[in-house]
């Protein structure tokens, strides 16, 4: 796509997005702190402001009765002052009076108890009454603010998740159920419940609490997140009607894995994260930390990929809930920013702008202190960040290319984890995407991470670790995709079952994949903690390296018309194949059958990026620790060069190669120095 038509987040305000969560309805009593936040706000060079998200009791104190007066001087002061006002819809936090008068908008819980008024993020997906009332407040916002001038973006809700075990969400859950299955017939078959004598004969007897159908669980996955795009599609119909063109979002949570982000983001307008890496230098595992943020980060990327996305909440210093409440040390914070942009980001917004004084988040890390001036270090920090960002406004339209796509897929993550035996738990799912991620971080090769359902012909590498659940067509179009020249790499606990979750038979890896890969996976040996089979090389791909472990995961497999390129060197499996290629039309499918340690992938990935001579940003090696992401626009190209590690760094830029810093304008050539954690911005052309 031409970078002409790529759109701002905002249009028509060409400035990276940088300010954060802004309450001033918890300053009512004290409207000099709020006159001195606009003062404050010029002093910190910020312009995006997300106002009212839990402001409902200021916004209707009490039913029907509505004050808009103190945010009315809001959107004026933003207005005036130039600033971008982020208007959120109240509905994350329900009042008090609501919650007693109307108790069905109160979830109930998986034990069938109805919840107290108390907390957030916790109402009835379903409930008439709440729904009404949100329809009311939505109206009033949009009718009164949908054509302010300091109006710039929809939020609505917060960081919506969660589920209700209400009579209400139960009848929606089977009529949902009836519509997806359409008979009893198909849905006996696609949850196996013969087992157990589980088979229901009437629609009311499905019971979505019962763990022993894991089919079932996986389907109240798609039924709550079903729920919740529905409830955000309500939310803005109000907003959408009022005010045209003004794009709506909401806060979405990484790699949280009960929301299938990649379906919500289909509905909104732009892709909006909140994210708090925190990284520490006391963290030997430090890069691999930030190649995880990385990874998630083209995920976001990814789900719009002619739109740039923001980071809606991130934090100038450290977050209350974590545990130690370790300071973030000087130029983390930028790094961390600086790492959102180079992916494709062009915003990067707080939680929050000013610490609030009581309550669990009064300690939370914010522009802002509680000693109330600019004199500190984490304001200066921000101040500091948008007068780096005030240098880059020509950044904002490019993009990044990926010759290589790695497959992230919610529904395949739930489909490992509530099926009981492959030993996959919490954060495995994306640790392993991880292995496979990080040989191409560590030498800035751009990837694309996109779930099986999107379409894979542009690419020239697909990666697929734990590929579990194959889809309909999924397997033949990869199969389509090898055959004209791709190359494919999956994993062990790949092809398992099909979009029900009911195991595939035939042999693994399934639906045609094991022709594909020539390779059956016969058996499984899940380790225990610290266990290690080791492997041998074959061949001389891994250079001087003939031997590398394995651990957690080591798949029995036999080859059936594949290549082995490593092979097990012990346990009853020695001698069966850990990774093996098979070349199928004009193009390869690689198996790996082992969780091999990351040193073997990058092996054989830089193996792999040599011979298909995939696009480097830079020609050199790039030391450890040190990344690179790269943007491009028309003939421009810039560089973001991370260091995350301890020791400064000499990055080796080409002979010919002459950049100008974005920071200063100054010229760079021939070797880029990174201070410890040190990030820059260089571009070209
Ligand atoms: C989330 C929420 C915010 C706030 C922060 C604290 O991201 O959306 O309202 O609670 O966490 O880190
Ligand atoms: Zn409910």
């Amino acid at each position: 796509m031409s970078s002409e038509l790529r759109p701002t987040i905002i249009s028509g305000f060409n400035h990276i997005l940088h300010g954060g969560d802004y309450n001033p309805d918890q300053w009512q009593k004290t409207p000099e702190v709020v006159d001195e936040d606009f003062r404050l706000i010029k002093l910190a060079g910020c312009n995006a402001f997300s106002v009212g998200i839990f402001a409902w009791t200021s916004l209707e104190p009490e039913e029907g009765r509505f004050t808009f007066g103190w945010l009315d001087r809001v959107m004026d002061g933003m207005a005036r002052d130039g600033h971008k006002v982020i208007l959120a819809t109240p509905s994350g936090s329900k009042p008090a009076w609501m919650s007693l008068k109307y108790p069905e908008i109160r979830r109930v819980n998986s034990q069938g108890l109805r919840d107290v008024h108390r907390n957030r993020h916790n109402h009835c997906w379903s409930s008439p009454v709440y729904r009404e009332k949100v329809r009311i407040m939505n109206t009033q916002l949009a009718e009164r603010y949908g054509k302010h001038p300091a109006l710039a973006m929809w939020h609505i809700s917060n960081e919506m998740n969660g589920e209700c075990h209400c009579e209400l969400c139960l009848k929606w859950w089977r009529e949902w159920l009836q519509q997806t299955y359409g008979t009893l017939d198909a849905l006996n078959a696609a949850w196996w419940t013969a087992f157990w004598s589980h088979t229901f004969t009437a629609w009311d007897q499905i019971e979505p609490r019962d763990s022993s159908l894991d089919g079932m669980r996986v389907a109240w996955l798609r039924f709550i997140n079903h729920q919740l795009r529905d409830f955000y599609q309500w939310e803005a119909k109000p907003l959408r009607a009022a005010s045209a063109g003004i794009p709506i979002t909401t806060n979405f949570m990484g790699l949280f894995s009960h929301v299938d982000y990649s379906k919500l983001a289909e509905i909104v307008d732009v892709v909006a994260d909140d994210q708090y890496p925190a990284y520490s230098a006391s963290d030997p595992n430090l890069p691999r930390s930030a190649a995880g943020i990385s990874f998630k980060d083209n995920l976001y990327r990814c789900f719009k990929p002619d739109r740039p996305w923001m980071l809606m909440e991130s934090c100038t210093g450290t977050p209350q809930w974590r545990q130690p409440t370790r300071l973030k040390r000087p130029g983390l914070h930028q790094a961390e920013m600086l790492q959102a942009l180079g992916h494709g980001a062009e915003g990067t917004c707080y939680f929050q702008w000013r610490k609030c004084r009581g309550s669990v988040e009064k300690f939370h890390g914010a522009v802002v202190d509680h000693v109330g001036h600019e004199h500190t270090r984490e304001f200066r920090g921000v101040a500091d960040l948008s007068r780096r960002y005030a240098r880059m406004p020509e950044i904002l339209g490019s993009t990044v290319r990926a010759e290589v796509a790695m497959l992230y897929d919610w529904e395949s993550r739930w489909g490992i984890e509530l099926s009981d035996g492959p030993g996959f738990t919490g954060e495995m799912y994306p640790d392993v995407m991880l292995d496979h991620y990080q040989p191409f971080w560590d030498q800035g090769l751009a990837v694309d991470v996109i779930n099986s359902e999107r379409d894979f012909s542009g690419y020239r590498v697909l990666i697929a670790p734990l590929l579990w659940m194959l889809k309909p067509q999924v397997a033949a179009r990869v199969r389509t995709f090898v055959e004209a020249g791709g190359v494919f790499v999956t994993t062990f606990f790949s092809g398992i079952c099909d979009q029900h979750n009911l195991c595939l038979t035939g042999g693994w890896p399934g639906d045609g994949l094991m022709d594909l890969c020539g390779i059956w996976n016969e058996e499984t040996d899940v380790l225990g903690e610290g266990e290690r089979r080791r492997v041998k090389v074959a061949g001389a791909w891994a250079g001087k390296k003939r031997s590398f472990s394995a651990a957690h995961v080591c798949a029995v497999a036999q080859l059936r018309g594949a290549k082995a390129l490593a092979v097990y060197d012990e346990d009853f499996y020695k001698g069966l194949p850990v990774l093996t290629r098979h070349a199928v039309g004009k193009g390869q499918a690689y198996y790996v059958a082992a969780r091999v340690e990351v040193d073997c992938l990058r092996a054989f990935y830089g193996k792999m990026a040599r011979d298909l001579k995939l696009h480097r940003p830079v020609p050199a090696v790039l030391p450890q620790g040190v990344t690179v992401q790269e943007r491009v626009k028309d003939r421009a190209t810039y560089l973001f060069f991370q260091n995350f590690s301890t020791t400064a760094k000499r990055v080796a830029l080409g002979p010919k190669a002459v950049y100008r810093r974005l920071l200063d304008d100054k010229r760079v050539r021939g070797t880029l120095t990174l201070p410890p954690l040190g990030s820059d911005v260089l571009a070209r052309g």
